[in-house]
């Protein structure tokens, strides 16, 4: 089980960094001109549900990998201090802002203003998700999928 969830995280990041970009750049294109249609709205909740899938299967794993160790000099270790608090961290804070992001653009009033908080607050989530990621060249361990 670790092993299949380990892949499913790894390679959900993927689906995750894609959507979120789909959504930036569709509310960026639109932002000063078209209409907010269904479509829109729907990948925005896309790009959030996938969020949401990454993060719960982060928690799970949180619990089963050797990666998180909070044994003696835990935080002095960059690997134990990364997968223990700074990755765990720094991904709730992008799932949180979001999730605000998605929020805020449903209650927008005007076309305009539902583009744009997607976008600001999406693109926000995405540079916390990019700085968060223990992207190989890091030596964290971890792989490109
Ligand atoms: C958008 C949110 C997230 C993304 C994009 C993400 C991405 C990743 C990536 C790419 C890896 C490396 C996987 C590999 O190369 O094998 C990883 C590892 C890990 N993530 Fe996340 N993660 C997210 C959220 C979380 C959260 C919220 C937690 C914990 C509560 C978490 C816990 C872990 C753990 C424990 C590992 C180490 C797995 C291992 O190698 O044993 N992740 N994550």
């Amino acid at each position: 089980m670790y092993a299949g969830l380990k892949h499913a995280h790894s390679g959900l990041r993927w689906v995750v960094l894609a959507l979120i970009i789909a959504a930036i750049v569709n509310a960026l294109m639109k932002a000063s001109s078209k209409e907010y249609t269904a479509s829109d709205k729907k990948l925005g909740t896309f790009a959030l549900i996938a969020t949401h899938i990454q993060v719960l299967l982060g928690i799970v794993l949180y619990f089963i990998s050797p990666m998180v160790t909070f044994g003696e000099g835990w935080m002095k270790n960059a690997a134990s201090r990364f997968y223990g608090m700074e990755h765990l961290v720094m991904m709730l804070l992008a799932a949180v802002v979001i999730t605000i992001g998605n929020a805020k653009a449903k209650r927008a009033t005007t076309s305009a203003d539902k583009f744009k908080k997607t976008w600001i607050f999406y693109l926000i989530g995405l540079i916390i998700i990019f700085a968060g990621i223990p992207w190989p060249f890091r030596g964290l361990g971890g792989g490109w999928f």
